[in-house]
């Protein structure tokens, strides 16, 4: 039974269940041999709401590469901000936290703030000017924008073709990925930071291989598409 079980017999044997502690307001390695229940009851929290926070975060959100290939381009865009959101808000902080609270001066510490800025300097351009050029391209292939021309225009320098070329080359994970294979984790709480690390690291390689394999392109005959419509009405008139 699980809740019999002290806290880090729980994370040695599923590391993800320390996230979900984590979001409960738990933190494992500050009562690592104390039982779940003992927490629980000291906490007031329900067995009920215990297990399915588990559930929830050890279940697998991912939509296939397929599937995802036959998602319109305004879902595909919804799809990818919630993947930003949940980075920014769920998962990153996470990693924050157990670095600050590891005893050791680690070195991973020191490339964090400096990568979590360039990650988020990455996500607001790209929703900033690409998604929503792409949402403007979208609306006027649909008919509903008044007057694309000068909601394009708008837009000034931007190219699409330019940040596809830039984003193919994008990875900010590089520095971190180089420490963490070499480092080894001398407590659980270090062996949940590579875990965690290492499992954010397949997430970006994912969600950058979605942008660049199925949203680019995507993105890119779509703009062929309004522009080439574009140019026969203007000539039209
Ligand atoms: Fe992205
Ligand atoms: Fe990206």
């Amino acid at each position: 039974m699980v809740f019999e079980k002290t806290l880090a017999e729980i994370v040695d044997e599923n590391y993800v269940y320390a996230r979900a502690l984590h979001y409960l307001g738990i933190s494992f390695f500050e009562n690592p041999n104390k039982a779940l229940s003992e927490i629980c009851w000291e906490k007031g929290l329900d067995q009920e709401k215990v297990i399915q926070s588990f559930y929830l975060f050890d279940t697998c959100s991912r939509v296939s590469f397929n599937e995802l290939k036959s998602y319109p381009i305004d879902l595909l865009v919804e799809y990818l901000k919630h993947s930003h959101h949940l980075f920014i808000k769920d998962k990153l902080p996470f990693i924050i936290h157990l670095a600050r609270n590891c005893e050791e001066e680690l070195a991973i510490q020191k490339l964090l703030p400096e990568f979590v800025e360039d990650f988020i300097r990455h996500i607001y351009e790209e929703e900033d000017s690409v998604f929503k050029y792409v949402q403007i391209l979208d609306k006027s292939s649909k008919g509903s924008v008044s007057n694309p021309i000068s909601e394009l225009l708008q837009f000034g320098k931007f190219s699409l073709t330019h940040e596809y070329e830039h984003h193919q080359g994008d990875d900010e994970m590089r520095a971190i990925r180089s420490l963490i294979e070499a480092f080894e984790p001398k407590s659980l709480k270090e062996q949940v930071l590579v875990k965690e690390v290492k499992a954010f690291d397949r997430e970006m390689l994912y969600h950058a291989a979605i942008e660049n394999e199925i949203f680019f392109p995507k993105a890119l005959e779509l703009e062929e598409e309004v522009y080439s419509t574009l140019r026969k009405t203007s000539s039209l008139n």
